[in-house]
């Protein structure tokens, strides 16, 4: 009986350490030592117990959009418009479009111009899954490219400019709830994108080969075959935007306490 008490009050107290979940000597529980934060402007906060959490959530984020166009600096959330992305890798190694790409100094107007056409949120489960659509996104910068394209060796690199109309994407995101400092965060542990193209136009103006025979063969080829290219390079793509975005959210997540856009209520 005794021996079991001493068992019960160890496992507690090990539970406390690994698990943070007893009082601490504030008396709060869950070792949480959350003050009152104040509401940043951009922030409209949702209850996790709201039956219409769905609408909630989908008024939060119409109401920070403006402020992602412009940025959030206590967030360091770089503007999206433009949003500017010094580097995207990609490669795909299957299939007739077999290619190592890497993207540089990406400049992309339009993409902070976006509806959210479908919000869903699963806030016990931290899963949030949104449908986005961009009118139109124009993209340009420096990209080197390598690989074969329908058996077609490519090794090409310079400038490319590309007009994407009627896009529309779906974000899954996965969360985790962390602690730090006795504050709760929530982090995006999976990121899952993809994306569909209504109208697609590229051009590439190859550096490597001048203006010589096979370069403007390979521009021509490149230009020719974009949208065959582009959707080849989707699933690739997506986890290159991904993983970027993820990072971007993350930076921005770790620096606002889930209590300031999610109360307890
Ligand atoms: C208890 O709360 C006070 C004031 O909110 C805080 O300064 C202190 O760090 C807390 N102590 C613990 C153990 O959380
Ligand atoms: C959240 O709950 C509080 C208290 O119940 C309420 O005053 C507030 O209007 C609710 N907020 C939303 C967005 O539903
Ligand atoms: C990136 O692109 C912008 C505009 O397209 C240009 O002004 C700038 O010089 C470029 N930077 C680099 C490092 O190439
Ligand atoms: C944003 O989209 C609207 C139509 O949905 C369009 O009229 C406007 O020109 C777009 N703005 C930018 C910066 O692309
Ligand atoms: C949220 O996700 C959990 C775990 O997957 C599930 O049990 C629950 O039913 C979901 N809630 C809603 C409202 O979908």
């Amino acid at each position: 009986m005794v021996s079991a008490n001493v068992a019960s009050v160890l496992l507690l107290g090990l539970g406390c350490l690994v698990l943070v979940s007893c009082e601490d000597q504030n008396g709060t529980s869950n070792g949480l030592n959350e003050p009152d934060f104040p509401t940043p402007e951009y922030i409209r906060p949702c209850n996790r117990s709201d039956p219409k959490i769905d609408s909630c959530f989908h008024e939060t984020l119409r109401h920070i959009q403006p402020y992602l166009v412009k940025g959030i600096p206590e967030l360091d959330l770089p503007p999206l418009e433009p949003l500017v992305i010094p580097e995207l890798k990609m490669e795909n190694g299957q299939g007739p479009v077999r290619v190592r790409a890497y993207f540089t100094n990406i400049t992309a107007i339009g993409p902070g111009n976006f509806t959210f056409t479908k919000v869903r949120v699963n806030i016990s489960a931290y899963r949030i899954d949104l449908h986005l659509a961009f009118p139109k996104i124009e993209l340009q910068g420096d990209y080197d490219i390598n690989g074969n394209v329908l058996l077609f060796p490519i090794q090409s690199h310079g400038d490319f400019w590309a007009l994407f109309g009627d896009v529309e994407a779906t974000a899954r995101a996965q969360g985790v709830e962390v602690l730090r400092d006795g504050v709760r965060y929530m982090m995006i542990s999976r990121l899952l994108i993809d994306f569909s193209l209504g109208r697609a136009r590229f051009r590439v103006m190859d550096h490597l080969n001048g203006n010589n025979v096979i370069g403007q063969a390979m521009n021509q080829f490149l230009n020719q075959n974009a949208k065959e290219i582009i959707e080849e390079m989707r699933p690739a793509a997506s986890i290159s935007i991904a993983k970027h975005f993820k990072e971007f959210l993350n930076s921005a997540f770790g620096k606002l306490p889930l209590k300031v856009w999610m109360h307890d209520a």
